[in-house]
């Protein structure tokens, strides 16, 4: 089903898979690729046959960051018209469960983009980093600010200011990383992981997605009152009496994701 030049899409059963597919620049990511892999998330967003959605780069590199050969002759004002970054963002407006499969090289906007996804499932041989200070410029893309929310201020410091890169258990001990698989099967667990989230009731899924992030961009009081709305409203949804019928009759339910 790949129309694509820098991604391939796949569907495993209710799970949207999309693979980066710059092998030969490590999957760095030019505007191609950031347009390509945002126009295909949204496809799989609007597919009610798919419950969740896997991104993953190879076992070499997840993504190397921005393509540093697409940018470096650029001026301030070309950047900032062409603002290639926002594509980063409108991750941020998926609504289904993005889970990132991370391999290898995990740097820059690589790593970013690892950050907008929901969860990061890491392969032994993942590394995470922030090197763009090697190149005179700062994260543009959520690593600074993502980055010093989910792994504290010490350690985003190192390594924005001094390239510290992260091996993957060490990015899962400061809460970067959900879980630390070896390398030949870090997308089955991924794709695992994501299946298992698939399979549950849809609409609480995406309430439950969207409360979470609301506590990274919200005061407390207004994160609680819109989890109390969202966890009332759910109590318009069949699933909702399906769940609870389900737990009394002693089955499985059966969503429907109405
Ligand atoms: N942009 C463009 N091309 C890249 C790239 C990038 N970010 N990273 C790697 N490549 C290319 C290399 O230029 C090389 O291409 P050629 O064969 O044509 O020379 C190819 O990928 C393989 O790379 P290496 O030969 O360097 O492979 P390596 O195994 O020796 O090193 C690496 C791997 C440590 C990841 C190294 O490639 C590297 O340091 N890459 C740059 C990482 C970086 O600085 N990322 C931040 C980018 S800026 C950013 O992301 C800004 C932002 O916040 C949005």
């Amino acid at each position: 089903m790949s129309v694509y030049e820098t991604i391939l899409v796949e569907i495993h059963d209710k799970v949207g898979l999309v693979r980066l597919n710059r092998p030969k620049a490590l999957n760095a990511l030019n505007s191609t690729l950031l347009g390509e892999l945002v126009a295909a998330l949204q496809i799989l967003d609007a597919d009610t046959s798919v419950g969740a959605i896997v991104v993953t780069g190879s076992e070499r590199a997840f993504a190397a960051g921005a393509d540093i050969k697409e940018m470096v002759d650029a001026s301030a004002v070309e950047m900032l018209l062409r603002d290639f970054i926002s594509q980063i963002d409108g991750i941020r407006s998926i609504k289904k469960p993005v889970i990132a499969a991370v391999s290898g090289w995990c740097l820059g906007g690589g790593n970013e983009l690892a950050m907008s996804c929901d969860m990061i499932v890491a392969s032994d041989t993942a590394r995470f980093g922030q090197p763009e200070i090697n190149l005179g410029v700062i994260p543009g893309a959520g690593g600074t600010q993502r980055l010093a929310r989910t792994v504290g201020k010490a350690v985003a410091m190192e390594m924005v200011l001094n390239n510290r890169t992260l091996s993957a258990l060490e990015a899962q001990q400061f809460g970067l990383v959900n879980r630390v698989v070896p390398v030949d099967c870090y997308l089955e667990e991924a794709l695992s992981l994501a299946a298992e989230i698939a399979n549950r009731a849809p609409l609480a899924i995406r309430f439950g997605k969207d409360a979470i992030n609301q506590a990274f961009e919200t005061f407390l009081a207004d994160g609680l009152a819109d989890e109390r709305r969202s966890f009332y409203f759910l109590f318009s949804t069949d699933d909702q009496q399906e769940g609870m019928q389900a737990f009394i009759e002693k089955r499985d339910p059966e969503w429907k994701g109405v």
